[in-house]
């Protein structure tokens, strides 16, 4: 059962609160747990072409385990693109080709006879725009859980509804309302409402492709203080255009330019000390 590993692997987890206090720009960096990261997700030589267009070059990253990864980099430059390979959402593209390797936990994310659906549930994602079901706030978090058969009976998938609302930080808002329609909540709550649908599947890894970029900054700081509590539990890939969230949320960032992987590293690292002039310039604000 994926839930019983994440809480095995949970209880192994150093207590944060020993953590020395640091400056606010390098706080996710200096969050990691001193015990050396285990891969999660490993790709290499990830080439995408949308046609003739070769949007993603060459792609070699390693996604750690109970980290969050941020993607940074311009627009156009490949952020959305790598991060639908690892769910393959690329699939559903027409003339969307990906090649080379990904594997989840050495498991071959591309290989024909896997079932997609399941690897779906596994990898989960949160899209820019809040895009709640037309349903009940229930109904939302229901759905998944229903249709991969993993409730028995209506006590467990009502625990499940709760305490995927829970996670999110979403049920106390909530939960005097749970029947009334997901698209009546504002935009905050919707997103933290999709984050427990992805989570009432018990998936490993949550993909989020710029989740607060419609969000006013109070809404922002509230689910970037969720990403930071969700990495207990889950692998967390974010695509971000805000170098600040980067710095705030991520413990690793990768830069991207023009369908090259420029530069992974340590997120204090990629921001006070890049090694590449490209990472510098972007950065410093030079382009972008
Ligand atoms: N569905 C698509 N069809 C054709 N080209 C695409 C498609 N999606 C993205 N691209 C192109 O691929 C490149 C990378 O896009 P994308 O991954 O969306 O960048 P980012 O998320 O970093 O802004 C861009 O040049 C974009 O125009
Ligand atoms: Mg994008």
């Amino acid at each position: 059962m994926p839930n019983a590993t994440q809480t095995a692997s949970a209880g192994q987890m150093p207590d944060a609160g020993g953590q020395p206090n640091v400056p606010e720009a390098s706080a996710g960096a200096a969050a990691r747990p001193a015990v050396a990261a285990r891969v999660k997700i490993h790709a290499r030589d990830v080439n995408v072409h949308y046609g003739e267009k070769h949007a993603l070059k060459h792609v070699d990253l390693d996604v750690n385990e109970h980290e969050v990864t941020a993607l940074i980099g311009p627009s156009g430059c490949g952020k959305s693109t790598f991060l639908r390979c690892m769910n393959r959402m690329n699939d559903v593209i027409d003339n969307c080709q990906v090649t080379g390797s990904i594997t989840l936990d050495g498991t071959d994310v591309y290989d024909p006879s896997l079932d997609v659906v399941q690897l779906r549930a596994r990898v989960g994602m949160v899209f820019q725009k809040p895009n709640p079901f037309p349903k009940s706030i229930y109904e939302n978090v229901a759905y998944g859980p229903r249709i991969h058969g993993i409730a028995r009976g209506k006590s467990e998938l009502d625990e499940i509804v709760h305490r995927s609302l829970t996670r999110a930080g979403l049920l106390k808002e909530v939960n005097d309302r749970l029947n009334e329609p997901g698209t009546g909540l504002s935009g905050g709550q919707q997103q933290r409402l999709c984050i427990a649908r992805a989570i009432a599947v018990n998936p490993e890894v949550i993909l989020m492709d710029e989740p607060c970029s419609a969000l006013d900054p109070i809404a922002t700081a509230k689910i970037e203080e969720l990403i930071d509590e969700l990495r207990e539990n889950y692998t967390i890939v974010i695509v971000t255009h805000s170098m600040q969230q980067a710095a705030r949320v991520s413990q690793r960032t990768a830069f991207f330019h023009l369908g090259d992987l420029v530069e992974v590293g340590d997120t204090e690292q990629i921001f006070t000390n890049p090694k590449d002039s490209r990472t510098q310039g972007y950065i410093t604000g030079r382009f972008g």
